[in-house]
């Protein structure tokens, strides 16, 4: 695991940025793994950006996003599909985007399908992830052991609380998602992890030099032979040297 620490968010965001457009350029073909969330944004216009300036292609590229809430449409205002069309995908030229159904009649089914699709279309180059303040990743919250596959989940008590934020009450938070596992995750060629501000800075020194445990899903990225991890100070503020 390879940490960098930036001045700013504005600067993770740049090296993010730069990191898929190495991917993208090396192979222009590139599966990519997506978040949503807060962290990605400020990456995801630096891309809108690096395409609108003809530097970046998408025309080839594939994505996979990491996870839905089960119960909410694709149309839903707090859908994680509408979050990547108003963020992302609306703004380029990607080729195909994949996110899994919350509303599929089998969700079991549902899973299986998202990973076999991730299979066929040869694996995640690059995945992005951000990270729960209780060390999850996808939706691969603290647990007995790790969920292996793409999985139906439940959201921790701290989820669904920091979620609220979107929802007009906590009751309209959804209570389960639908998530690739630690082992979809896993199996991607590159991982790239941000986090930025003061709340992070406490699963970071965790998933850095804590042990790796089920407990914290994060830990697991330090036994992957390629995570590289952004910081700002702040997010990197508890790590030491
Ligand atoms: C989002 C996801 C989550 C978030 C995490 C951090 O697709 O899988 O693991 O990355 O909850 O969320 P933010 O970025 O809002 O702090």
């Amino acid at each position: 695991m390879i940490v960098h620490v930036f001045e700013n968010a504005k600067q993770v965001a740049r090296a993010a940025a730069a990191l898929f457009a190495a991917q993208i350029l090396k192979k222009p073909d590139s599966v990519l793994g997506l978040a949503t969330g807060s962290t990605p944004i400020e990456t995801y216009q630096e891309l809108i950006q690096l395409y609108k300036d003809g530097i970046l292609d998408f025309s080839k590229v594939v994505s996979f996003n990491l996870d839905e809430y089960v119960g909410l449409p694709a149309t839903h205002e707090q859908s994680y599909d509408r979050f990547m069309k108003e963020q992302l995908f609306s703004h380029i030229n990607i080729k195909e985007t994949h996110l899994p159904s919350g509303i599929a009649p089998d969700m079991a089914q549902e899973c299986l399908d998202y990973e076999q699709k991730i299979h066929q279309a040869g694996g995640i180059d690059l995945q992005l992830l951000g990270i729960g303040t209780n060390g999850h990743i996808g939706f691969n919250e603290p647990a007995e052991a790790f969920a292996y596959n793409t999985n139906i989940t439940q959201l921790a008590e701290s989820t669904i609380k920091a979620n609220r934020r979107f929802f007009l009450s906590e009751d309209q938070v959804p209570k389960t998602a639908i998530s690739m596992g630690i082992g979809t995750i896993m199996e991607a060629r590159s991982i790239l992890l941000l986090a930025m501000g003061d709340s992070k800075a406490e699963v970071i020194q965790q998933m850095v030099n804590g042990p790796i445990t089920p407990q914290l899903p994060a830990s697991i990225l330090r036994s992957h032979q390629s995570v590289t991890v952004l910081l700002d100070q702040a997010a990197a503020s508890k790590l030491g040297r």
